[in-house]
């Protein structure tokens, strides 16, 4: 018997409704969808796949994410357009254990209007805090730093910033900007690793740059850093390379 999950994701929007609409972010009650907005709801109505399972973390109000669960799309980091597009053509590039289907088969277009409501639903995120070098865990030096946090960029950045470290991941060329080129020394020589950890903790504003904080402890963050600053340094790379494939 073939179950249509329309009726579901009805009977969800009714519960949203019969609340008052209270669980909508504030925006989303004293402002009006606009027209690209409003496209796109009709399209996450549509694709019901998607609506049911979303509408029902979105209409059970209060509780937190469970990892593995599908998330409440409200409480997710602000995105932009172009990690929304990189997201739902690829969605384990971008997220590696998201339960996600692929939507590449939605226009360009469609992608657009489906990015714009689902920003519409989010809160405003709080301002990060600055951080400094103390704030920046101690990593084990040499090869046992370097395979750590190697792992780390093969799991969560190399979709975007391709193995080499250039940007070249299979969903670098749909974000613009295109993720940062690490092999590019001279650049990287003036960051300090400061910036870089917090550009990891809290992501970069205006740009599909993910913030990681809900994702890697700060061990981790410190050790996939220290280990995207080789990229820059094609010599002692190559010889932690090497060491690498020796141990393995
Ligand atoms: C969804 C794609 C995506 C993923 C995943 C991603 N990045 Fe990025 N990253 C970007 C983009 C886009 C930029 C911004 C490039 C620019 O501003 O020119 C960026 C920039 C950066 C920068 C430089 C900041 C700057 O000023 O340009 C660092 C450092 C960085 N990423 C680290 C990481 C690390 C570490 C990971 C994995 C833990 C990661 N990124 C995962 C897309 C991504």
């Amino acid at each position: 018997m073939r179950i249509s999950l329309l009726p579901i994701s009805f009977l969800c929007l009714v519960l949203i409704l019969a609340q008052g609409c209270d669980q909508w972010p504030e925006p989303a009650r004293i402002r009006a969808l606009t027209p690209l907005e409003e496209k796109g709801w009709k399209i996450f109505e549509r694709e019901s796949c998607f609506s049911s399972c979303h509408l029902q973390t979105i209409a059970s109000p209060g509780g937190e994410d469970v990892p593995g669960f599908v998330p409440d799309l409200r409480k997710r980091p602000n995105r932009t357009p172009d990690w929304y597009l990189a997201y739902l053509i690829n969605p384990r590039a971008v997220l590696p254990f998201s339960p996600m289907t692929s939507y590449g088969y939605l226009s360009r277009d469609e992608i657009e209007a489906l990015a714009a409501f689902l920003s519409r639903l989010k809160k405003d995120s709080p301002a990060p805090e600055p951080i400094s070098t103390k704030d920046i865990p101690e990593t084990p030096p040499g090869i046992e730093g370097y395979q750590a946090g190697r792992s780390i960029f093969f799991m969560y950045c190399v979709g975007c910033h391709g193995e080499s470290g250039s940007g070249g991941g299979p969903v670098g060329h749909l974000l613009s900007p295109e993720p940062r080129d690490f092999t590019d020394a001279i650049w990287m020589n003036k960051q300090t690793e400061a910036y870089l950890f917090s550009v990891t903790t809290d992501g970069k504003p205006d740009t599909a740059m993910p913030p990681f904080k809900d994702i890697l402890t700060a061990k981790e963050r410190a050790l996939v850093i220290r280990y995207v600053q080789f990229f820059a340094d094609p010599v002692a790379r190559e010889r932690m390379e090497l060491r690498f494939v020796l141990k393995q």
